[in-house]
C-alpha cells in the first residue's frame, strides 16, 4: 500500500550523499574539541550565518534549552511567544531545567510577536519582579503556519531590545524555510539576534542535530550548558558530516517543499468541510481546520490513515501538513484525492 507521510518534516532521511559523507566522516572526541568535522560544521555554520562561533547539538530543543541556560540566570524573565515551540513543546524545561520564568505573549497570525505587546511585557526595576532578560522568537513559526519573520520585523525588536537592554535568542529551526521564502541571506534574518538555533534534521534532511550560533562568550557559556544537560557527545563527527552535506547542498531546494505545500494548501481550500487561507502558506508547513461534525479531526485522521496518508492533528478541529525533501509532486496529487475521497 502506498503511504504518504505527511506529519512533520523531521521524517525526512538522509540522502544518498550524507550517508556516503557518514560513512567517510573523520572523527575525534568531540568533549576534547578533536572532532574535525563537528569543527568543521561548526566554523561553516558560524560562517554562513554571520557570528563568531557555533556548537553542534543533539536536537532543536537542546538547541534553545542550551542556549535559554547561556543566555540567563536562575528566576530571569523570558519573553516569548504562547504558540512558540520553546513554550509549547519543550516540557517546559526552560522552568524545570534552567528556572527560568515565562512571560508569554499573543503569537499574531504571521508568527510575529507584537512590538506594543513586547514593550508592555518588560518589567521594571523592582524588587517584586523576576529580571526580563531575553526575547524569544520563532523563525519560522511552527504553530503559525510555518510563517517566516522579516528582517524589518527582527530589526524592529533589537531596536526595542536594545531600548531595554535585552537579548534575544531565534529559535530558527526552520530559518533557511525562512530565508528562502523571503529571499534574503539566512544571515540577514539572525545579524539581530545574539543567538540562533537551527536544526539540520528537519527540512534539510540530516538524520541528527541542530547549531547553536552566537558570540564566542555565548559559545564558550553554551558548550558548559551542553555537557551539564548531557549532550557532550564524541564521535560526533558521524552525525555531523551529513550537516555539512545539509548546510552545502540541501537549503536552495527547499523553495520546492514550498510549492509543493502552496499547492496542497490551494487544493484543500477547493474542498469542501475544511478552512485554510492557502495565502497564509508561505513555507513548508500547512495549517488547516476541519469544519465537519461528523469528521473532526481525530476522525479525519485515522480515515485518511486507512487509505495510506497520514496527517498530524493538532488541536480541536486543527490539523497539519508538512511537505519535505521526499515528498515529491505526485505524493502531493495523491493526498488530495485521498481528501477528496474522504470528504465528499
Ligand atoms: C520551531 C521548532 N523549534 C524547535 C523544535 C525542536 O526540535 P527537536 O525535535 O529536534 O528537538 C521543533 C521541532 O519540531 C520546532 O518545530
Amino acid at each position: 500500500m502506498r503511504i504518504v507521510d505527511l506529519r512533520s518534516d523531521t521524517l525526512t532521511r538522509p540522502t544518498p550523499a550524507m550517508r556516503r559523507a557518514m560513512a567517510e566522516a573523520e572523527v575525534g572526541d568531540d568533549v576534547f574539541g578533536e572532532d574535525p568535522t563537528v569543527n568543521r560544521l561548526e566554523e561553516m555554520a558560524a560562517k554562513r550565518l554571520g557570528k563568531e562561533a557555533a556548537l553542534y547539538v543533539a536536537s532543536g530543543t537542546m538547541g534553545n534549552l542550551v542556549s535559554l541556560l547561556a543566555h540567563c540566570n536562575r528566576g530571569d524573565e523570558i519573553i516569548l511567544g504562547d504558540k512558540s515551540h520553546t513554550f509549547y513543546s519543550e516540557q517546559g524545561g526552560s522552568a524545570a531545567i534552567a528556572g527560568i520564568h515565562s512571560r508569554t505573549l499573543p503569537n499574531q497570525l504571521d508568527g510575529k510577536l507584537a512590538l506594543k505587546d513586547i514593550e508592555a511585557a518588560i518589567r521594571p526595576d523592582d524588587i517584586h519582579h523576576p529580571r526580563s532578560h531575553l526575547i524569544v522568537l520563532e523563525n519560522t513559526h511552527n504553530r503559525k503556519n510555518g510563517s517566516p519573520l522579516d528582517v524589518a520585523y527582527m530589526r524592529s525588536v533589537r531596536e526595542l531590545a536594545d531600548q531595554y537592554k535585552l537579548k534575544i535568542h531565534v529559535d530558527g529551526a526552520r530559518l533557511f524555510n525562512a530565508a528562502v521564502a523571503l529571499g534574503v541571506e539566512a544571515r540577514n534574518l539572525v545579524a539581530d539576534a545574539d543567538s540562533v538555533s537551527f536544526c539540520l534534521s528537519k527540512g534539510l534532511a540530516a538524520p541528527v542535530g541542530s547549531v547553536i550560533c552566537g558570540s564566542g562568550d555565548f559559545i564558550v557559556k553554551a558548550r558548559r550548558a551542553r555537557k551539564l544537560v548531557g549532550g557532550g557527545m564524541r564521535q560526533a563527527g558521524v552525525l555531523a558530516a551529513a550537516g555539512i552535506v545539509a548546510l552545502t547542498e540541501m537549503t536552495d531546494r527547499l523553495s520546492e517543499d514550498h510549492a509543493n505545500a502552496r499547492k496542497l494548501a490551494e487544493g484543500l481550500a477547493a474542498l469542501p468541510g475544511l478552512s485554510i487561507d492557502p495565502a497564509m502558506i508561505k513555507t513548508n508547513i500547512v495549517y488547516f481546520e476541519t469544519n465537519r461534525e461528523d469528521l473532526l479531526e481525530a476522525e479525519l485522521v485515522r480515515r485518511l490513515d486507512k487509505q495510506g496518508l497520514k496527517i498530524a492533528a493538532m488541536g480541536p478541529r486543527l490539523l497539519r501538513a508538512v511537505t519535505y525533501y521526499q515528498i515529491s509532486d505526485d505524493d502531493i496529487e495523491f493526498a488530495l484525492q485521498t481528501f477528496s475521497k474522504i470528504l465528499k
